[in-house]
């Protein structure tokens, strides 16, 4: 063998135990950390399985109030809310109704836990418009970026009428954060607190999602959402949301942004979140179902891994069985 000098620095005499990684393990993950997305479908009386995400159900109104009292037993920071409905038209009048499948639901889940659990809903409107949009078209079937705004504005009015506490503003239309704060002051509700969905990239990963919410989108949503190749733009998306009102931002997806969501959290200065998207649980779920990956140790992994690169908050449809595995 030949002869060198033994190392003097060993930085693996801190991993020898369980117990000397766990004093100096720089990140963790902890329930109140993770946010539970949940769907809810209007006219069904038995929960149906989502079989592009297995493990995941569309509710119907009385699994949904098992499911919120679920996530609060187990100790979640909240649950975000996805309204199915029955109908859609152009405008997407469900999501500005009273009896709108996402505004009783969001009932239901207060009626269940109460400010015990923050109850958290999408505010967009491309599960309630038969075109699939996040916004109404205009006459040349452009987006109505400011006539959209309106219909923003009504919706989270009716959300907070139906008691949620944070409303989640996904439709990417600029002005958005600063005319729902401005709606919700006006009618009194600035305890209502908004978490903006800063940059959000125009992505093949939200895949499942679309079957999820039986989304019947044409075309893409390039013309709102972000192109992935930009890191800065999405910085300036979230630096205009917090200047906007926006309490909590968020970047999403998470896995192929972990970069993003690094800037972001060192740039502003609310919490910052970031969701773990529907293509990103399917595609850890269908390699672990094919034996090609160690499922739990990989869930638990994705979740340090965002973490780790600033998030405060993930969103993620492992959030309540994570907080058993934590
Ligand atoms: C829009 C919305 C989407 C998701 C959350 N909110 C879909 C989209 O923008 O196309 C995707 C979530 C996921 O993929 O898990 N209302």
């Amino acid at each position: 063998m030949t002869e060198f000098e033994p190392p003097v620095i060993r930085p693996r005499r801190l991993r020898q135990t369980a117990a000397l990684r766990r004093m100096v393990a720089e990140t963790t993950v902890e329930p109140r950390q993770l946010v539970m997305p949940l769907f809810v479908r209007e006219g069904i009386d038995a929960p149906l399985p989502i079989s592009s995400m297995p493990g995941q159900v569309q509710h119907s109104r009385d699994s949904l109030r098992k499911a919120v009292a679920e996530a609060a037993e187990a100790g979640v920071g909240g649950v975000m809310l996805f309204g199915v409905p029955e109908s859609k038209d152009g405008v997407g009048s469900g999501a500005v109704d009273p009896a709108g499948i996402l505004n009783v639901a969001i009932a239901d889940a207060v009626a269940e836990v109460g400010t015990a659990l923050t109850v958290m809903s999408d505010l967009c409107l491309d599960e309630f418009t038969d075109h699939g949009h996040c916004g109404v078209l205009d006459e040349t079937g452009r987006i109505d970026n400011d006539r959209t705004l309106a219909i923003y504005a009504e919706m989270a009015l009716a959300q907070a009428a139906a008691g949620v506490h944070m409303v989640g503003p996904s439709g990417m239309m600029d002005g958005q954060v600063g005319v729902i704060r401005s709606a919700l002051d006006g009618a009194g509700r600035s305890d209502v607190s908004i978490l903006a969905y800063g940059a959000k990239y125009s992505s093949a990963f939200f895949g499942p999602f679309r079957e999820a919410v039986g989304s019947s989108l044409e075309g893409d949503r390039r013309t709102y959402q972000q192109d992935p190749a930009n890191a800065l733009e999405g910085v300036r998306e979230a630096v205009l949301d917090v200047e906007q009102g926006a309490d909590i931002v968020m970047v999403k997806p998470a896995l192929a942004y972990l970069d993003v969501i690094r800037q972001v959290r060192d740039t502003v200065d609310v919490p910052v979140a970031a969701y773990n998207v529907s293509g990103e649980y399917a595609m850890v779920e269908a390699a672990a179902a094919n034996g090609w990956i160690d499922r739990e140790p990989a869930i638990l992994e994705t979740l340090l891994a965002i973490r780790r690169a600033g998030a405060d908050v993930i969103l993620t449809y492992w959030a309540v069985e994570a907080a058993g595995l934590i």
